[in-house]
């Protein structure tokens, strides 16, 4: 089991399974009828996703255009749900074919105010990338197009997903576990 920070880090899923999985999701939109398409990276969780998946994309043809969005969610986990936009993109997303890319996906509180803003500026086509699906946490009614995994209802790190700014730069998805 890796140690990271004096810590015992359990490995979920690998970076192998990961970047197969990230190959897999490229071809899926590849066939989708999203055209020229905007990817906007959901920051700062889903930075190591979307690079990887916009090379993966690239294999698959693909030349997407990349953006980035801040978005904080406060209490994620609670009924309030309360979203706030952070840093804007920089691109009119009217008329465009738009990807978000995220690296979890709970409540759906994210992605729906993200989604819906999109939309709101005349987006033609809002698709939504999640590296992980936690869906028996959801809240809002909202589905993702491409979903990397299910995940467990488990607090997970790395990948670019932290714990008190601690894991981003693990190369698989896994849990603390305890005590080196
Ligand atoms: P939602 O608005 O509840 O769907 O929030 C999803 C966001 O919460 C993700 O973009 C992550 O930033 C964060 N998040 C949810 N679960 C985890 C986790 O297990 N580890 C790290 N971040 C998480
Ligand atoms: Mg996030």
């Amino acid at each position: 089991m890796p140690i990271v920070r004096q810590k015992k880090i359990e490995v979920l899923f690998s970076a192998e399974q990961i970047a197969a999985r990230n190959r897999e999701l490229a071809e899926l939109i590849a066939l989708s009828d999203l055209r020229n398409i905007l990817v906007i990276s959901i920051l700062k969780g889903s930075f190591v996703f979307a690079a990887d998946l916009i090379r993966a994309l690239h294999g698959a043809g693909l030349a997407p255009e990349v953006e980035f969005i801040s978005i904080s969610s406060y209490g994620a986990g609670t009924e309030a749900g309360e979203v706030r936009l952070l840093r804007d993109v920089d691109t009119d997303v009217a008329g465009r074919d738009v990807l978000l890319i995220d690296d979890i996906l709970e409540s759906g509180n994210t992605l729906k105010y993200t989604r819906d803003l999109m939309l709101s500026r005349g987006a033609r086509k809002v698709g939504i990338a999640v590296l992980l699906d936690k869906s028996m946490k959801r809240k809002a009614d909202l589905t993702a197009d491409y979903t990397g995994f299910e995940c467990p209802d488990q607090f997970v790190v790395g990948y670019g997903m932290d714990v008190a700014h601690a894991f981003r730069e693990l190369p698989f998805v896994g849990v603390v576990t305890g005590d080196a």
